[in-house]
């Protein structure tokens, strides 16, 4: 079969691969040229992701996958399948900014043929693929959708860094706009997936799975968070009460924490809300995690008695940790609500330069002495952390539960914790 990818990021570019392991001839398409070009030399565009370097090597070598520039050209050759992974880039409000998606949909749709199934993996407000994506198909083209091509919505639930290893393992979901559309994008899949392949009953319910797996995420967190704030209250430990709570097979209570960042789950409850503005626990969710870096910033100027003039050591400006990600990070929230409170914000984080930090808007730390810390990304090498990595710090607010806190309290530092008791400083 003939396939073209559209759009070969993190997510596109290993199910390109994938597809062209299962044996079909893949044609995958980038607007960027050095992305395209890298590819066809074999090497991954990005960094992190397992099995990658090793396949992408053996599907170029043996040319069934090669890259390009011209999606036109490429639909317009007469593929069965094309599966499309542009981004959905967003504001600051997280308002859906349309551009390169409708520039991709309108590059298949001037090289549209009958016969092709044109299925969209990018996360979408629901009724998107019917009212926005086959419309702008079926005028571009001139063809009748659902008779002469089919669009369906099937949502990437990959994890970057993993991806083949979910694709193997979760259900693959498809939503067609027309039973025969459903039925055909299921069997398209079905021909080079190992997981079980779910049709859905339509793109609506495809779209709309990617927003609730998201949201339940965010609605979860935004209670432990909510926990949290109450054990802090009643001098209780959360972090003991949620693994209790867990020990039941009815509860499922994620970790609370200091921000929930990335370019997903702060994300997508905004996408949902799109649809159903009146839900009210997505907008509640949205508004409890929003304000949990004020809410941390607010437990250290308490434990540090005041603010005011205080240098502050913001750690990490990634979202999460191991990932040089910003999009959405706590980071911003962190530091805005340090410097309401009169402190000034310095940030270091180890995947970042002093330049990259600045250019996001972020003062680096000049590695000279601060009155207090902030963890606010869980990269892995903060665990071996000691006092002598922040000189002159009394207190350290671990907003990630990371640091080793017996080793800081030993060192004369306290160190605050949500939802959980500070650890008091043990030295004489
Ligand atoms: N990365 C993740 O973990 C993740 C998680 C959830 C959802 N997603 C979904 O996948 C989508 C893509 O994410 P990603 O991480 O692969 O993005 P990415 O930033 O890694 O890659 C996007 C690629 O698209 C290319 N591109 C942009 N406009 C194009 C166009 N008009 N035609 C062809 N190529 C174009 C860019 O050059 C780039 O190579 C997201 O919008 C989101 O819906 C990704």
């Amino acid at each position: 079969m003939q396939v073209v990818v559209v759009a070969l990021g993190k997510i596109g570019l290993p199910l390109a691969v994938k597809i062209a392991r299962s044996g079909h001839s893949v044609v995958g398409c980038d607007i960027n040229p050095e992305v395209v070009e890298l590819i066809n030399r074999g090497q991954p565009p990005f960094p992190g992701e397992a099995e990658l370097e090793e396949s992408l090597a053996e599907v170029i070598a043996s040319g069934a996958l090669r890259a390009q520039l011209d999606t036109t050209a490429a639909v317009a050759a007469g593929a069965e399948l094309v599966v499309a992974v542009p981004p959905l880039a967003v504001d600051a409000q997280a308002q859906p900014d349309w551009t390169a998606l409708d520039a991709a949909i309108a590059a298949i749709g001037a090289g549209l043929q009958a016969g092709t199934t044109v299925a969209v993996e990018t996360t979408l407000p629901v009724g998107t693929t019917r009212g926005r994506i086959a419309p702008v198909l079926e005028a571009i083209s001139g063809l009748k959708a659902e008779q002469e091509f089919f669009t369906v919505f099937s949502p990437e639930r990959v994890y970057s860094g993993r991806v083949f290893a979910d694709l193997a393992a979760y259900p693959k979901l498809v939503g067609g706009l027309s039973d025969a559309g459903e039925a055909r994008g299921a069997e398209l899949y079905g021909s080079f997936l190992e997981a079980d392949v779910w049709p859905i009953g339509s793109a609506e319910a495809a779209e709309m799975v990617k927003l609730a797996e998201t949201t339940y995420r965010d609605i979860n967190i935004a209670f432990a968070n909510e926990l949290a704030r109450f054990a802090d209250r009643e001098g209780i430990d959360v972090a003991r009460v949620i693994e209790a709570a867990n020990s039941q097979p009815f509860s499922h209570v994620h970790s609370p924490g200091i921000a929930v960042g990335g370019h997903c789950i702060p994300v997508y409850p905004r996408f949902y809300l799109e649809g159903d503005p009146d839900a009210a626990l997505p907008a509640a969710a949205r508004a409890v995690n929003d304000a949990m870096p004020a809410y941390a910033a607010k437990r250290l100027e308490n434990a540090l008695g005041g603010l005011q003039g205080a240098r502050v050591l913001v750690l990490g400006a990634a979202y999460r940790g191991g990932v040089k990600e910003a999009a959405f990070s706590g980071v911003f929230g962190v530091a805005e609500a340090l410097e309401t409170l009169g402190a000034t914000a310095l940030v270091s984080d180890p995947l970042y330069s002093d330049g990259e930090l600045t250019a996001l808007g972020l003062t680096p730390w000049d590695r000279e002495a601060i009155d207090a810390g902030i963890v606010q990304a869980d990269h892995a090498e903060y665990a071996q952390l000691t006092a002598a990595d922040l000189p002159g710090a009394s207190v350290v607010l671990d907003g990630r539960g990371i640091l080793d806190a017996a080793a800081f309290a030993a060192a004369g530092v306290t160190v605050e914790r949500i939802g959980r008791p500070s650890t008091k400083p043990t030295a004489s």
